[in-house]
């Protein structure tokens, strides 16, 4: 069992790279699959979710190399089978992706129901109904497998009745090869959808609107292959910003995509950090007190879900009483617990968490409950007083890259250290 142990008090300062977008990486590599030429994919975040992807392309027959720490080369050529089990589909949510590209390559397929972060009840019901409107036919099978299968894939009017980025992307890797246009109503305007259809567009694809609300699909029957540089991180670039804020810190974060950060930008400068903007870079800046405020998460350009614990941290130091609301997950204030033993005052209420700061944290043994918790939780520990020890952060390290070294690198006094399993009981059961 790995931990981190954190020694809080100190500053951040110093220069901190981010690494490429996990959220961007788990679609683009995914799609390679529908490629018919081998394609380099720079930019590749070096986390856990990307090594199960490769470890499931290498598995149905894809070959894989690693050309440098951030580069892959993958060839799908000789991909034949069109089925990733319950072992490996558990360990990660977008392992849906593999149902929209291998019904897009061979009409076919079928996934164990996938795994992820335990934020409430997420259901696939409007990825099966995109599919289901291109002419599949989608039945859930004994052991939690879906089947999609389609003899003819034909474009049509999707309209998304609720918000899903990922039935969004879904929908967009089953019609890119279908006959005709499809025209996606109410789509995801996430940054990492734009991503996979400008990698998808450079293979050949034809999609036009992503990062509107309308996309539309005009089906190619081929698509080559392609050499594709994934975004940023914006999310690993916001835990950054948090951490600097909340530490009284001065960071330079650098790769990053400044306009994919504005909400979090805005909300900073209201809290009372100074945000400075540069090309691909940006330097957060606290010397003054924290001012509370209310934060609800929505979908893009809004204030983005996967930030709302780190920004939880930030207000529980900020003098007053803030209002967080969370509007897109059923059950993602589990970390809270976990701050209150902290120190933290924060009550929840169904989706509505009232935070009231500027009481002092101390170090405690703390669990992180899922990938932003666990990225919560560090930062809580980086401003404590005293050690605080963070269990599960096999959590962490499914979404960001060499976590402590480049809280390291920016003076933070963390290490991560192995225990023995007292009961040996695996840490991924
Ligand atoms: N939903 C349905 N039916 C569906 C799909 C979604 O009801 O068929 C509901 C979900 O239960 C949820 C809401 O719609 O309440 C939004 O879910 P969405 O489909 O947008 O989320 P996702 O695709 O499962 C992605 C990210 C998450 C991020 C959300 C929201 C990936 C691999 N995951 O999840 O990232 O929180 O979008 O932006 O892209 C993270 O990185 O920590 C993370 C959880």
């Amino acid at each position: 069992m790995e931990r981190f142990v954190i020694q809080g008090g100190g500053r951040l300062v110093g220069e901190v790279p981010i690494s490429g977008a996990k959220n961007a990486a788990v679609a683009i590599l995914t799609a390679t699959v529908l490629a018919e030429k081998p394609c380099i994919i720079e930019n590749v975040p070096n986390i856990r979710d990307v090594s199960i992807i490769l470890k499931i392309l290498t598995d149905i027959g894809a070959v894989v190399q690693t050309i440098d720490r951030s580069t892959v080369m993958i060839d799908t050529k000789h991909v034949q089978k069109a089925e990733v089990p319950y072992e490996m589909a558990r360990l990660y949510r977008a392992s849906y992706y593999f149902l929209g590209v291998l019904l897009g390559r061979f009409g076919r397929a079928s996934v164990a129901m996938p795994g992820g972060c335990d934020l409430g009840v997420r259901p696939i019901d409007l990825h099966i109904k995109a599919f289901e409107a291109l002419g599949a036919k989608v039945s859930l099978e004994q052991g939690g497998m879906v089947d999609v299968k389609a003899d003819n894939l034909i474009g049509t009017h999707i309209y998304m009745d609720g918000y899903s980025v990922g039935a969004t992307i879904n929908a967009i890797l089953a019609a890119v090869k279908a006959n005709g246009l499809t025209v996606i109503e109410n789509a995801g305007k996430e940054p990492h959808i734009v991503d996979l259809a400008n990698f998808l567009n450079s293979m050949g694809a034809d999609i036009r609107g992503a990062g509107t609300d309308v996309i539309k699909i005009r089906g190619v029957s081929h698509l080559g292959g392609a050499t594709y540089s994934i975004i940023p991180d914006q999310i690993e670039t916001g835990t950054f910003m948090v951490a600097a804020a909340a530490t009284r810190g001065n960071v330079l974060i650098k790769n990053v995509i400044p306009k994919h950060l504005e909400c979090i930008t805005a909300k900073l400068r209201k809290i009372g950090a100074v945000v400075e903007e540069f090309d691909d870079s940006i330097k957060v800046v606290r010397t003054g007190g924290l001012l509370k405020d209310n934060i609800k998460t929505m979908p893009h350009p809004g204030f983005p879900t996967d930030m709302q614990a780190q920004i939880t941290v930030l207000l529980a130091l900020a003098q007053g009483t803030s209002i967080i609301t969370e509007s897109i997950f059923d059950n993602r204030f589990r970390y809270v617990e976990h701050l209150r033993h902290m120190g933290a005052h924060i009550q929840v209420d169904g989706n509505i968490a009232i935070v009231e700061g500027g009481h002092p944290l101390k170090g405690a043994p703390v669990i992180a409950t899922d990938l932003r918790a666990g990225a919560a939780l560090i930062i809580a520990g980086l401003c404590a007083q005293g050690t605080t020890y963070i269990e599960d952060i096999y959590h962490i390290e499914r979404g960001y890259e060499d976590m402590e070294s480049k809280l390291c690198g920016l003076g933070a006094d963390i290490k991560k250290i192995y225990t023995p399993d007292p009961l040996g009981m695996s840490q991924a059961l």
